[in-house]
This record gives C-alpha cells, structure tokens and sequence, in this order.
C-alpha cells in the first residue's frame, strides 16, 4: 500500500513536515530526546544540549528507505536507513537533548518520508527516558524495501544528491558505528560489498 502524506497525484510525494508538526505527544516540554540511528548520528547539524551513546529495542536499521531529497533524486533515489519492527532487536545510535524548537530543522531535513515516534531510549551508560525517533515506515511512498546487500552496495555505488554522495552516507554511518564500539551486521556487510566493487573497479585493466 502506498500513503502519499501531501495532496495529489497520489504517491507522488512524500512530504511528512505537517504531519510531523502536528504531533503533540511533547507539548509544553522545555527539552526532549531524540535519538539518532542513520545520519543523525554522524551529522548533527543543530543544537543540542548533550548527547549520549544509546539504544532502542525491538527496532532494526535497514538500507530500505529512498532518497528522493538528500542522496538521491526523485528520478533516482538514492538508498537510506529506516527502522523496522523487529521483536527482540536492538538498535544503537545517539541520542540528543535538544528544545522543542529544533524540530522546525529536523522535520524538513526528515521530510521524505520520516514520521516522528515515540520510543523509549535507553543509555549505553545507564538510564532510560521517553523520546523521539524518526522512521519512515513501509507505507511511505519514497520506501524501497528489501533487496540483497550486495544489490543495495550497487545501488549506492551509483547514487548522489543535494547532500552528496549516497556511498558517503553510507561510509560516514559505518565509521560513526565503529566508533561507538557497536557491529551492525546489514551496514557492515554492504559497506563490504561496495569496498569489494570499488576493488573490482581498480582491477579493471583499462
Ligand atoms: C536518523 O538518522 O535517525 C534518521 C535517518 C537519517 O536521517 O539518516
């Protein structure tokens, strides 16, 4: 099923901002936590008052959302991270303490697609706390979907948008990973297929 969040053609859009500004679950909070799992980790480009290494359960990260505004095109998507329901799962990332104003920046830099959740976010050094999370959820139009690791390297490979490379993304979020001590088996494994490609590439003779 496809939801297209703005007005006509159906599916042509995924604009989730006033989706977004319509949540309400935080009213009246002076500081909310927002946790970050794709290129909110490695790339905060707002305010924040602090920020924690943290987790969230029953959530997995996956390359299955397109990138119509950031890194890809709407005629060539490239490929981003979303989160799937996975019981059991557990998902690492960071977590900022931010104003309720700085949500003006992130609806519109998560417009394609990201709805804003509520989640519980717990510290990698003890404590949880309510929050928020952006995913993007099967149903958004600009959603992808599974496809082999190898299949998707491929796709980054190739892709690029208003924010750069989709392959950079990809690298950034992979290092940000290491760098927070945590092994992500889907981002490690297509971050090997496209190091395997760019060999692939070199050996090439010309
Ligand atoms: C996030 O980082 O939390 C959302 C996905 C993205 O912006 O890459």
């Amino acid at each position: 099923m496809c939801v297209a969040y703005s007005a006509s053609p159906a599916c042509m859009s995924t604009n989730t901002i006033a989706i977004n500004q319509r949540m309400d679950r935080f009213d009246g909070h002076a500081q909310v936590w927002l946790f970050g799992y794709g290129s909110l980790i490695y790339k905060a480009d707002f305010p924040f008052i602090e920020r924690r290494a943290a987790r969230i359960r029953d959530w997995s990260r996956r390359f299955w959302q397109g990138s119509h505004d950031h890194r890809g095109t709407p005629d060539a998507p490239g490929r981003v991270v979303t989160l799937i329901p996975d019981p059991g799962a557990v998902c690492s990332g960071m977590a900022y303490l931010i104003t309720p104003t700085v949500f003006d920046h992130l609806d519109r830099r998560e417009k394609n697609g990201y709805l804003r959740h509520t989640t519980t976010i717990e510290f990698s050094d003890g404590g949880s706390v309510e929050g928020l999370v952006y995913i993007a959820p099967r149903t958004n139009a600009a959603f992808l979907g599974p496809a082999p690791e190898a299949e998707i390297a491929r796709h980054i490979a190739t892709a690029k948008g208003p924010s750069g490379r989709n392959r950079d993304y990809l690298m950034h979020l992979a290092d940000a990973l290491r760098k927070l001590g945590e092994h992500d088996a889907h981002v490690f494994a297509i971050e090997k297929h496209l190091k395997d490609l760019d060999g692939e590439r070199e050996t090439v003779p010309r």
